[in-house]
């Protein structure tokens, strides 16, 4: 891979594939880690909404690999909103990990999922607080956002300490999120991409199979390089040892024609 890590603003590094884990059951959430940990990943991205921190901190801790190698994300439900709300949502993440501190804690969303597009500007204002002072105690290494838009990351912006260090969003072929990015940019916000693979919808799409040929690679890999050449940190998800393998396998360069090529694709999710 050309490019291993991502730098934060703070001058913390994370590696530039991580592992996805929504939709993974607790139950089944030990194997998928350990397989992922196992083929080379050392970046686990987790929530506690989730439900399966308690397996994906148990297989990093029984893996033969040092904490400090391990880069681990949680995030605060999106429901949850306020500074006390904040504190006590994170220990029980932390308790449910088993480990004593976070590389990196995001708000998971600025509204609940229930409630989306809810103003809740005050509510993330004060769980920012409380991810700062978390951040300055020492218990989380990197502290960022979700789902946010330029409205909601502004709003922290004009209202507390610290710059978010990452807005981790939706974005794959099709879902170029372009002024967002440009933004996320201009104040060294590293964006993290989730469903780069659509949650696996874009798989069948024509223009990309046939791209992916002229690569010899498969169409799940060229989703997934495309996020990096948009300078975006893919998370991608499989609980299939094969994909997981070739999901980070990513020795090749995506042409700036074929990229064209790709950025006329429409929206697959509509
Ligand atoms: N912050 C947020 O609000 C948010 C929201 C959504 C996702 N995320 C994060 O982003 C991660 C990834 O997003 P996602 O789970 O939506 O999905 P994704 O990575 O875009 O796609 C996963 C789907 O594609 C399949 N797949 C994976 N690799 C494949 C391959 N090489 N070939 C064919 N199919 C393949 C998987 O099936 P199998 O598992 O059966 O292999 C699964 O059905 C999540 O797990 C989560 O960590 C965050």
């Amino acid at each position: 891979m050309s490019k291993e890590l991502f730098t934060f603003h703070n001058g913390v590094t994370i590696p530039s594939i991580g592992f996805g884990t929504w939709q993974i059951p607790n139950e089944e959430a030990y194997d998928s880690v350990t397989m992922a940990l196992k083929n080379g990943y050392t970046h686990i991205d987790t929530a506690l909404a989730y439900q399966n921190e308690e397996n994906v901190g148990k297989a990093i801790r029984d893996f033969d690999i040092a904490r400090k190698d391990v880069f681990v994300t949680s995030k605060l439900p999106a429901q949850i909103k306020g500074y006390q709300e904040t504190l006590d949502a994170f220990d029980e993440t932390l308790t449910n990990l088993g480990m004593d501190y976070l590389d990196l804690y995001l708000i998971h969303a600025p509204w609940p999922w229930n409630e989306i597009g809810k103003d809740c500007t005050e509510g993330n204002i004060a769980s920012w607080k409380a991810m700062e002072k978390l951040y300055n105690d020492g218990k989380i290494k990197t502290i960022g956002v979700s789902n946010f838009e330029i409205k909601d990351i502004q709003a922290l912006l004009d209202n507390c300490d610290i710059v978010p260090m990452a807005n981790q969003i939706p974005f794959y072929i099709g879902r170029d999120q372009k002024d967002l990015l440009d933004f996320c940019k201009k104040h060294d916000i590293v964006v993290e991409a989730y469903s780069p693979l659509a949650t696996g919808q874009l798989l069948d799409h024509p223009v990309l199979k046939e791209i992916a040929e002229k690569y010899d690679a498969t169409p799940a890999q060229v989703a997934i390089r495309y996020c990096l050449e948009k300078d975006t940190l893919p998370l991608p998800k499989s609980t299939h040892e094969k994909r997981i393998i070739e999901n980070r396998e990513l020795n090749f360069e995506i042409s700036a024609e074929d990229l064209a090529a790709l950025d006329k694709i429409e929206d697959v999710r509509g």
